[in-house]
């Protein structure tokens, strides 16, 4: 009987999949709990690379239920497309199971997501477009539509019809942008409705009919701590919670099902979108990071931006969700370099500070204060055992267990399914 969580310990693309597709493995039901297809989580399984963006990674574990709880916000054409996806490359999605809490995302937060990032011009958070901070906004606004809605056929023209009504006039009047068709969302959602009704049921009851049969629970983060709506570099965030808190009001658990919490960390630091990074390297060696490690967007093909390790940001996320071990990503891809840094605490205003400031303002003043070390081979992958892994590389992974007081349980040392090294887990 346990529940283990694994989400994102910095600003998203930790490289969370493949954590969560070993750990699903051992798991029974694998749960996403949060964020929407603004997700892209790369799982190389057997040779094959998949990219998923709301299912859980637990779908390339055979026959392993997989559930899209309630506090995902689902885009209907973006999962159909996925489900399709994953059906031509022969994976069964016949154990996914849909949360009817589980609000949707309509075509007019997309259009909003668009129309309000041009608005802000120099101000926008850079989202991924997809509609997901409107689709929040509506949820906490209570006038969001749920899945439940979807499959009344009797009263959800009557919901939507209100909605669109709402949204066109908030898109006519005060974006200037043209209206949508209430007829045409309609057709589209009641194909969708249809499609998706074996999908749909209460995901609640499922994951405690699982916990109380003493089964194991893995509960997926999307995005990164420091992308949470609250603990966050805020306004520069998503709109929902990628962190252990996430859990409960996203999936309907109490804290005590959670028994362990792992927090990714890349071996440095990558950010898409807008808002402050102070590691961040504007040189060739941040070019040599984009590039060694394809830091190009799963979702959007934006360039991440780069820079080294951020021990500050960890350490904030492994005190505010309760981290019990880390998965420590991308050691390969930090190889090669002669010299690599960590960042222990920033310098504001000559003072040296510990904890992540709340204020942007605060943030800007903030310059690194750097531990260097000495770098290693790139060339990890065939390393299994701890010990074997090079003493430069040794130290740097001890140096994060010092720094914040927790233990690194997993190293990724190469992209594939089992290029991996285990510490008691
Ligand atoms: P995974 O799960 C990295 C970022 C966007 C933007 C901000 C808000 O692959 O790690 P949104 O569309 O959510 O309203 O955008 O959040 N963002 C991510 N960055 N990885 C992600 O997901 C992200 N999902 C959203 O770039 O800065
Ligand atoms: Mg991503």
């Amino acid at each position: 009987m346990a529940g283990i969580v694994v989400f994102g310990a910095q600003w998203g693309d930790e490289g969370k999949g493949r954590f969560v597709d070993y750990l699903a493995s051992k798991a029974d039901m694998v749960v996403r709990y949060q964020g929407g297809n603004n997700a892209g989580h790369t799982v190389v399984a057997d040779g094959v690379t998949y990219k998923l963006r709301l299912i859980p990674s637990g779908i390339l574990s055979k026959g392993k239920p997989c559930v899209i709880a309630n506090g995902v916000v689902v885009d209907l054409g973006a999962l159909k497309t996925e489900i399709e996806y994953l059906e031509q490359r022969g994976v069964s999605v016949d154990n996914l199971y849909i949360s009817d809490r589980a609000h949707l995302i309509m075509p007019y937060h997309r259009a909003l997501d668009e129309l309000n990032e041009k608005k802000l011009g120099d101000f926008k958070i850079g989202t991924t477009g997809n509609g997901i901070g409107p689709c929040y906004m509506d949820k906490t606004g209570r006038v969001g539509l749920r899945m439940c809605d979807l499959m009344d056929e009797e009263t959800f023209p009557v919901k939507l019809k209100k909605c669109v009504e709402d949204k066109n006039e908030t898109i006519t009047k005060v974006y200037g942008g043209e209206p949508l068709r209430y007829e045409d969302i309609l057709e589209e959602c009641r194909a969708h409705a249809r499609y998706f009704k074996p999908f749909v049921c209460d995901t609640v009851s499922l994951l405690h009919e699982y916990h109380e049969a003493g089964k194991t629970l893995l509960f997926e983060g999307a995005q990164g701590m420091l992308l949470d709506i609250d603990f966050g570099t805020y306004p520069y965030v998503t709109s929902s919670h990628p962190n252990t808190g996430g859990v409960g009001s996203g999936a309907g658990v109490g804290p005590q099902v959670i028994t362990e919490v792992i927090g990714v960390v890349k071996a440095y630091t990558t950010r898409v979108g807008e808002g402050p990074f102070v590691t961040e390297l504007f040189d060739a060696t941040g070019d040599e990071i984009r590039k060694k490690g394809n830091e190009f967007g799963t979702v959007t093909g934006r360039p991440r931006r780069c820079g080294w390790l951020d021990l500050v940001i960890v350490d904030f996320a492994a005190k505010t969700s309760g981290i019990t071990g880390f998965a420590l990503s991308r050691m390969d891809t930090l190889g090669g370099f002669h010299k690599v840094f960590v960042c222990t605490g920033y310098d504001i205003d000559g003072k040296i500070v510990n904890t992540y400031p709340a204020s942007l303002e605060t943030l800007a003043k903030a310059k690194p204060a750097y531990k260097e070390f000495d770098g290693w081979t790139s060339d990890l992958s065939h390393i299994r055992r701890y010990e074997d892994l090079p003493e430069a590389a040794r130290k740097y992974v001890e140096f994060i267990e010092q720094h914040t007081g927790v233990p690194v349980k997993m190293i990724g040392v190469g992209a594939g399914r089992e290029e991996c090294i285990f510490r008691g887990l």
